[in-house]
């Protein structure tokens, strides 16, 4: 029989220096041991949980977020993505596993211009090398799943803030990733785009999906279960909170592999 799953995201003593000696910046480096020496950032995240990690400016939340998402490689310590040890892996395999395990969503949307929605969303399968007509399926099914069935024809710039960061999340989460990870999702949005965003990442997370969101904001912090604080480098509080409103029922269902 299998045994439990393991957690989606296991971080064992992980550093990350920028730069050599004297002029280093140790951007990660967790609590210190009794020689002052960083013993790096012990972290684990659970399938089907909600995390907000905050903190100032130059904390450490982007470098942490590299790391979760491959996108960097820890100076020390472990990194279990899904089970997987990814420290031994080669650029190839890591592109593999980003696209496999992880829906990124960044403040700035990274939409391809001149791309219909449809298309954009239709990407990450491609690279999965999932066959057309399955892949046109699934990105209908994602595009709706965000409220914009009627919009899948639509070029960035024909669409709002919002709506191009529905895309993104929908692009995020097509190939039903293990984790969707989000830089300061709704850093460029107006108020009630960042409703509206929320909401939908609200709701994937309550079909089940794993979310570690990276803001500055409390108000939307409060949509997490757990929130981590980063201060220098170093997690200082993890503490899980009281959900908000619950997501929209339409929501709570999420479109199938
Ligand atoms: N590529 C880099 N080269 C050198 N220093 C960096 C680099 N990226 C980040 N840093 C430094 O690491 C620290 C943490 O940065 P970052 O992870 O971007 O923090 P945050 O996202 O919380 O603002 C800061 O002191 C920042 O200046
Ligand atoms: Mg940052």
């Amino acid at each position: 029989m299998p045994g439990p799953k393991p957690p989606v995201i296991q971080l064992r003593g992980v550093t990350k220096s920028y730069g050599q000696g004297e002029a280093a910046v140790h951007a990660l480096r967790g609590p210190s041991g009794p020689d002052g020496e960083p013993l790096g950032v012990r972290l684990d995240v659970e399938e089907g949980d909600y995390v907000a990690v905050m903190g100032s400016s130059g904390s450490g939340k982007s470098t942490l977020m590299n790391i979760l998402g491959c996108l960097d490689v820890p100076s020390s310590g472990r990194y279990l993505l899904d089970g997987i040890d990814v420290g031994g892996l080669d650029e190839h395999q890591l592109a593999l596993v980003r696209n496999r395990k992880i829906g990124f969503v960044f403040q700035s949307f990274n939409l391809v211009p001149r791309t219909t929605a449809l298309a954009q969303v239709e990407l990450p399968l491609a690279y999965a090398g999932v066959r057309s007509a399955e892949r046109r399926r699934r990105a209908e099914a994602a595009l709706a799943l965000v409220g914009l069935a009627e919009r899948a024809g639509h070029r960035p710039n024909e669409l709002s803030g919002g709506q191009q960061q529905r895309v993104a999340v929908a692009r995020a989460l097509v190939t039903s990733p293990a984790m969707l990870l989000a830089d300061e999702p709704t850093g460029n949005l107006d108020s009630r785009s960042t409703e509206e965003v929320l909401a939908i990442i609200d709701g994937l997370n309550a079909a089940g999906r794993t979310v570690v969101m990276i803001t500055h904001e409390d108000e939307v912090a409060r949509h997490a279960k757990r929130v981590v604080r980063l201060v220098d480098g170093a997690i200082v509080s993890d503490v899980r909170q009281a959900a908000v409103d619950g997501p929209p029922p339409a929501l709570a269902q999420e479109v199938g592999a």
